[in-house]
């Protein structure tokens, strides 16, 4: 297949591009560099460090004699997606393309508004693209299972039959998401899902869990292929950030209660969900949801699990939760059908959890332990960022 893998820069988008290329298909990585800018307007960096785009990609041809086609720019640009599809003519696209942390979403007006306009159009123009230029093409959108929130009941892969008023129909899954980012998502799903009716698109949306883990057998080959691996208040994912707090002899800080379940993911099984996926196209017209994740956790199952597993003794903490969810709430989530395509899932074991905590050891030198504290709060309209604090005008 000819596979176009947008955001193929980034945690998940480079390994995805990686093993799709060693499975034999011609893989074209499309990126304006964005994650990285948000890096330089946070004052972080990702833990273990990464090459360029344009490098990776020649350190993978010479330790794979395989090659991967690189586009740069931008899809909320419709006239960049237009010639992208005029050059590489994809079979199928996997879209991790956007911006991806619900608390940068969270930080001012401007970047909800941001989050959600390079979200929706970027997603917008591409639906164009594939209705305009050939309509067999596979959408595999990465969306994610914040989209549905955590209500009282359980939660559906993606569609619920429901009887109101003596008569039953299959809708989408109410959702109910926490933040700005989440409802970009929400949007993305309601366009993707139109376009396939209106125009016969076929389209897949995974409803990702949150991901963890850090090695492939594709980045392991050459630390140049590393992926990113981030910790920091606002891009870093709970299980890197306990992970680093270990490491440091810091408590781990739960954020409130830690009650919070979510559905997580072991980012080897992220590369086999989408290959499945594009393995198993959706039909013409077919908007499908995969709800894609293995194993849920509480955010102090999390906590507990990381300190079971560090040799030392580790100290758990409840810090004020900054963000407003549920901090206790029943969880019960379907997770079948990338299951039944063939999954077998990594499970979250005491072995993959020192496999991590042995990435943080060899790169402590660069943490930064005040990168780590939330400064992002829900109830406030707009929250002060380290590195603007005293620069913004006004
Ligand atoms: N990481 C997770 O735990 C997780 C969980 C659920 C869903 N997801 C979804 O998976 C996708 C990938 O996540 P990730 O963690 O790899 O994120 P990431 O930020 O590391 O990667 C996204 C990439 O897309 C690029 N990008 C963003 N906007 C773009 C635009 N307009 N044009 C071109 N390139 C653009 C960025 O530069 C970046 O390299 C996202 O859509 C995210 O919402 C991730």
């Amino acid at each position: 297949m000819r596979i176009l893998v947008l955001g193929g820069d980034g945690y998940l988008g480079w390994p995805t591009a990686l093993h799709l290329s060693r499975r034999g298909h011609d893989v074209g990585v499309v990126d304006n560099f964005v994650r990285r800018q948000y890096d330089f307007e946070m004052g972080v960096d990702s833990l273990v460090p990464i090459t360029q785009l344009q490098h990776r990609v020649r350190r993978w041809e010479e330790v794979s004699g395989l090659s991967i086609d690189t586009f740069v720019g931008d899809l909320t640009d419709p006239e960049f997606v237009d010639r992208l599809f005029e050059r590489f003519e994809p079979d199928a696209i996997v879209h991790f393309a956007e911006q991806r942390s619900a608390p940068y979403s969270m930080i001012d007006r401007q970047h909800a508004v941001y989050t959600q306009v390079n979200n929706v159009v970027g997603t917008m123009n591409l639906l164009y693209a594939i209705a305009e230029r050939n309509p067999a093409i596979h959408l595999v959108k990465l969306g994610t299972m914040g989209e549905y929130g955590t209500p009282n009941i359980d939660i559906e892969e993606g569609f619920i039959e429901i009887t109101h008023k003596g008569r039953t129909d299959v809708m989408p899954y109410p959702k109910q998401p926490g933040s700005f980012y989440h409802l970009s998502k929400v949007h993305d799903s309601h366009n993707i899902q139109f376009a396939c009716r209106i125009w016969g698109l076929r389209a897949t949306d995974l409803n990702q869990g949150i991901v963890y883990g850090h090695e492939t057998d594709e980045t392991t080959m050459h630390p140049d292929l590393a992926t990113r691996f981030d910790y920091d208040g606002v891009f870093g994912t709970v299980l890197n950030r306990f992970c680093v707090q270990a490491v440091v002899e810091h408590p781990l800080s739960v954020y409130g209660k830690g009650g919070q379940t979510r559905g997580m993911l072991d980012i080897r099984d992220t590369l086999a969900c989408v290959e499945l996926a594009l393995l198993n196209p959706a039909g013409e017209g077919e908007f499908r949801v995969f709800n894609q994740f293995t194993e849920s956790f509480s955010v102090q199952q999390m906590a507990e699990m990381v300190a079971a597993a560090y040799p030392d003794t580790v100290k758990i903490d409840h810090v004020d939760d900054p963000r407003v969810e549920k901090e206790e709430h029943y969880y019960r989530a379907a997770h079948t059908k990338l299951l039944d395509l063939g999954l077998v899932p990594h499970l979250l074991e005491t072995s993959t959890i020192r496999s991590l905590l042995a990435v943080v050891d060899r790169y402590r030198h660069r943490i930064d332990m005040e990168a780590i504290s939330p400064t992002v709060k829900w109830r406030s309209t707009a929250s002060a960022l380290r590195t603007t604090a005293g620069l913004t005008a006004g």
